[in-house]
């Protein structure tokens, strides 16, 4: 077995829980001195940019402005295009004027092809060149040095390449010069390895090992250097002198990467001024708020399956997200890179001495001059494919990025209620026991995960026929329960020919290959492993297939999928994954599509559950690795976390960073995967994991069983408790998550998206909103008896959920707490509807009355909304039949009545109100009436608790989907 899955057994039985077991092995990861491109990028700081913009070249249409670009000292051309796309977007492309071999672009990320507009000239000389687009936007065009900088409302707001830091590797052949622009030898390469994707099925049967065998590609590439003039031997010693080590091929411990299309790599800077604070480019295991880079390594992108991995550090984690969101009081800024291969990003600025961590500056501008974060993206193929997303608010923003890459798909209902899993539910009657215990506890719980040993012998779609004999009468028992389960369907196939999907996969060439044409083969859960090469469609579309009933054997419709080790997971691969020269259907090399793995593998998967359901109900997919986009097909979460305190206080930061960046549907293991959590952690966790969007629980197969009633009867209740604060609030959650998937809004938003004019908030990462509503503040400390909570805006009155205390706004309290509190606050001027009654899971909710929470602001004043539709089938996009409700209190009245915000659908339903708590009210009331068109006014039966200023009405009996008045006298 791979040495670091040894290591990951060993740590976890024999030296258990040893405090050194549980660090990251850094040497099995590059820094960017180790990623030979990195290095090239990073050291490359020319006084002015060697590259001038030739305005006279400038060619505009509805598309794009384009113009070429020349790189003075080696004459190479790149054509820029400029492309004004609708809602206060701008996107430049980067491209090689002349290649044989096309550059990977990633536009399967983008959810449609942007809708672009023609710009329009306003000023060209031979210097400099400003283009004209919609909503003010201004975009000049400096010739030489090359810069852009793009002007909106009038005011600058971003420059590219003003510190000249453009370098485009341009194509060309081992030893030859720089000025030759084409190289024939890589052409050549490429028209053969179409020819093997297009024709070769039969050559994936190579015997061709993927380490240790000669470069035949490289020796090719060396035969044919053309013959060089005096001039270009000259321009090649340069060259040479310049070109260091792991340029042209490159090795890591001990892999070799044969990079037979030699250097590539683009990378680019933005200077974003008025900027102090920039989020975003998940995943890593670090603060919400970026760091500057200038004293360490970049912020990697690189989907790494990472054992072990450490806090408060920008190395690579299992999924990759190259978009930032910049935020100042004045303006939101999105940069999204559109790049799926290894990219690292370097973040510098001008105020860095205010970062929570307390660096030193980067570098001291003039004092006159206001704050600037300064960006700089480097990755190691592709094109350069940048969106500017120009805001200026942070829900313009939101907007602007769904639009591109989509918005989270609407999960259903039971997705957002609590999952149980661990490494591994052992058999058919463990499962029937854990499944009973949560009963017996009065425990919510919705599903019930089975991991890879549930499988026989690690081939997914299959099952251990001792442990798992009977899986679809399991199923039936636990679907009675209206509970659902989630088997683990990894990418990597066992090659074994006794293995139906591998061998199908194997005989159709549907596996990746190394870099001769023969099927790359690793080391995976199932010892040697082939891996899926999902890029493909027709391999997703095959892949689909296999989730048929039938073919699937044992699989019911209450089974989902989960999508893990998909960066994807190689144990003996450099840096754990596939080797960069491994090969893709279209001849790509993995390094080209890296990123996009595991958001393939989740757009196969997802194809499955909805094909397996004609189309009809809505699939549900948690995956590890993930890209931009990836929001689309379902959900992700941090991978191996580790049962510390600490790790419950990353959760947050990441989830945060992942919400921000599109992936709404995240979340952390509650426990934490790695040692045993102690128990009040345990309950801490279950108490933070209740806010936070995926509440799964996991673990690692050797740490103790931690089902909730093992602890003991407190424990349990507290338990129960954080899960019933869960159940009640799914009404509020779903209706959220409709948002999300409406409008792109993240569920779970940093306190400055609310609150974006407020600086206190920016640094806040311990601290945030789910939707509008709900403030949380959740305990992430042991022994905790109190935590700092900033209410923040000054005119904002902010209700503790428990208490109904009142608290005004634009200030920090300390809030005491007990093992029992969580920390949630309802905003004045929210209305949030709940389902009270303790049940089961939640199809036990269903048909069960509402509670509307309203919580009046200063000007008794408060609005909400409550999204219904059947929870689980598409008819809420195909049939229209949802219902959007918005409820409006004012002067004294609560209205009840279709929302305006989407066009009415039509979901009915018999689901009741039964009570109205309403806080922040006053007395006198000498009654309440309920009003409804065509029927005689109902006085109410209510309670006011003068202390509180809290009203219940109780039983007003109407149904939620009508439309209905209470009137408070
Ligand atoms: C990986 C996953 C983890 C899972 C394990 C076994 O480590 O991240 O969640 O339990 O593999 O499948």
């Amino acid at each position: 077995m791979a040495a670091d899955r040894m290591k990951h057994l060993l740590c976890a039985s024999l030296i258990l829980w040893s405090s050194n077991c549980y660090a990251v092995d850094r040497n099995n990861f590059k820094t960017c001195e180790q990623s030979s491109f990195c290095r090239r990028q990073r050291k490359f700081h020319p006084d002015v940019s060697p590259y001038r913009a030739l305005l006279d070249t400038l060619e505009i249409s509805h598309v794009a402005a384009s113009l070429n670009l020349l790189h003075e000292k080696t004459q190479v051309l790149l054509k820029l295009e400029i492309c004004g796309l609708e809602d206060n977007t701008v996107r430049f492309r980067i491209t090689e004027l002349e290649t044989k071999r096309p550059r990977f672009e990633a536009s399967d990320v983008l959810v449609k092809s942007p809708r672009t507009y023609r710009l329009s000239v306003e000023k060209q000389t031979t210097e400099e060149l400003m283009l004209l687009g919609r909503d003010s936007l201004r975009i000049s065009v400096s010739a030489r040095p090359f810069r852009i900088d793009v002007l909106s409302g009038g005011e600058l707001v971003t420059s590219v390449n003003a510190r000249g830091l453009l370098l485009f590797e341009h194509s060309r052949t081992r030893g030859n010069t720089l000025t030759e622009r084409v190289s024939s030898t890589v052409g050549s390469m490429w028209t053969k390895l179409k020819a093997v994707f297009t024709s070769g099925k039969e050559e994936a049967a190579s015997e061709e090992k993927n380490e240790g065998e000669s470069p035949e590609g490289e020796e090719k590439a060396h035969e044919k250097q053309p013959d060089l003039g005096t001039d270009e031997k000259e321009d090649q010693e340069e060259m040479v002198e310049e070109e260091e080590e792991g340029t042209w091929e490159e090795s890591f411990k001990s892999h070799h990467d044969s990079k037979p299309y030699g250097p590539m790599s683009v990378g680019l800077d933005f200077s974003l001024p008025g900027f102090e604070d920039v989020y975003g480019i998940p995943e890593h295991a670090d603060s919400f708020r970026l760091r500057t880079t200038s004293s360490g390594d970049p912020y990697r992108l690189y989907n790494l399956d990472v054992f072990q991995y450490e806090l408060e550090n920008p190395m690579a984690l299992y999924g990759s997200v190259p978009y930032m969101v910049a935020h100042s009081p004045e303006r939101t800024l999105g940069l999204f890179w559109l790049n799926p291969s290894e990219t690292w990003i370097d973040i510098a600025s001008n105020t860095a001495g205010k970062t929570v961590f307390g660096k030193m500056l980067d570098f001291v501008r003039s004092a006159n001059e206001g704050p600037q974060i300064d960006v700089r993206w480097m990755s190691e193929s592709g094109i350069v494919d940048a969106f500017l997303l120009l805001g200026p608010s942070p829900t313009d923003v939101f907007r602007q990025y769904a639009a591109l890459a989509g918005t989270q798909a609407l999960p259903p209902l039971f997705a957002l209620a609590y999952h149980q899993s661990r490494w591994n539910y052992n058999d058919e009657d463990d499962v029937r026991a854990v499944d009973a215990g949560f009963d017996k506890h009065n425990l919510p719980m919705d599903v019930i995960w089975l991991d890879i040993e549930h499988t026989d012998g690690k081939r997914y779609f299959t099952w251990d026929p001792n442990k798992f004999p009977n899986p679809a009468d399991m199923q039936n028992d636990i679907a009675g329960k209206k509970r659902k389960m989630v088997t683990i369907v990894d990418p990597h196939l066992k090659v074994d020919s006794g293995y139906s999907v591998y061998n199908e996969a194997y005989s159709r060439g549907y596996l990746v290959k190394n870099k001769g044409g023969g099927d790359y083969e690793g080391w995976c859960w199932p010892g040697s492993a082939a891996y899926l090469d999902f890029i493909n469609p027709e391999v997703r579309d095959w892949y689909a297939s296999k989730f048929a009933y039938e073919s699937y054997q044992g699989s019911t419709d209450i089974l989902f999928t989960w999508n893990d080790m998909n960066e994807p997971s190689v144990f003996n691969g450099p840096e754990v994954t596939l080797h960069k020269d491994a090969l893709h259907h279209g001849g790509w090399e993995h390094r080209d599509v890296h990123n996009l793995y595991g958001f393939y593998q989740q757009w196969g998967t997802v194809g499955g559950q909805l094909r397996r359901s004609g189309g009809n109900e809505r699939p549900f997919v948690l995956a590890r690795a993930f890209f931009a986009g990836s929001q689309r097909f379902g959900a992700v979460w941090t991978g191996d976390n580790v049962g510390e305190w600490s790790h419950l206080k990353a959760s947050i930061q990441m989830v945060l960073s992942l919400n921000l960046c599109g992936l709404s549907f995240s979340g952390a293991d509650i426990g934490g995967f790695f040692k045993n959590p102690p128990t009040e952690l345990l309950i801490r966790w279950y108490q933070a994991g209740a806010y936070q969007p995926l509440y799964r629980a996991h673990a690692h197969i050797d740490t103790a069983r931690r089902e909730p009633w093992i602890f003991g009867s407190d424990t349990t209740a507290l338990v129960r408790a954080a899960l019933r604060e869960r159940y009640a609030l799914l009404p509020y959650w779903y209706t959220v998550f409709f948002w999300a998937y409406r409008s792109g809004m993240p569920v779970m938003r940093a306190l400055w998206i609310e609150f974006p004019k407020e600086e206190q908030t920016f640094l806040i990462e311990d601290e945030y909103m789910i939707g509008n509503a709900l403030l949380v503040h959740p305990v992430t400390e042991a022994a905790s008896r109190g935590v700092n909570v900033h209410l923040p805006g000054a005119h904002e009155v902010w209700y503790d959920v428990h208490t109904q205390k009142k608290y005004s706004g634009g200030q920090e309290i300390n809030y005491p707490v007990k093992l029992s509190t969580i920390p949630v606050f309802q905003r004045g001027g929210t209305i949030i509807p709940r389902k009270d009654r303790p049940r089961r899971s939640s199809a036990c909710m269903s048909g069960d009355p509402y509670t509307l929470y309203v919580a009046l602001d200063d000007q008794k004043f408060a609005e909400g909304e409550l999204y219904m539709d059947d929870e689980h089938s598409f008819n809420f996009e195909k049939e229209n039949e949802y219902q959007l409700r918005h409820f409006l209190f004012k002067d004294g009245t609560l209205k009840a009545s279709v929302s305006s915000h989407i066009p009415p659908g039509k979901y009915s339903s018999i689901e009741w109100l039964e009570r109205i708590v309403i806080v922040g009210i006053a007395q006198p009331m000498l009654s309440i009436m309920m009003k409804q068109p065509g029927s005689q006014d109902v006085p109410l039966a209510y309670e006011y608790t003068p202390e509180l200023s809290s009203l219940i009405v109780r039983r007003p009996g109407v149904r939620l989907t009508a439309d209905w008045t209470i009137v408070i006298r």
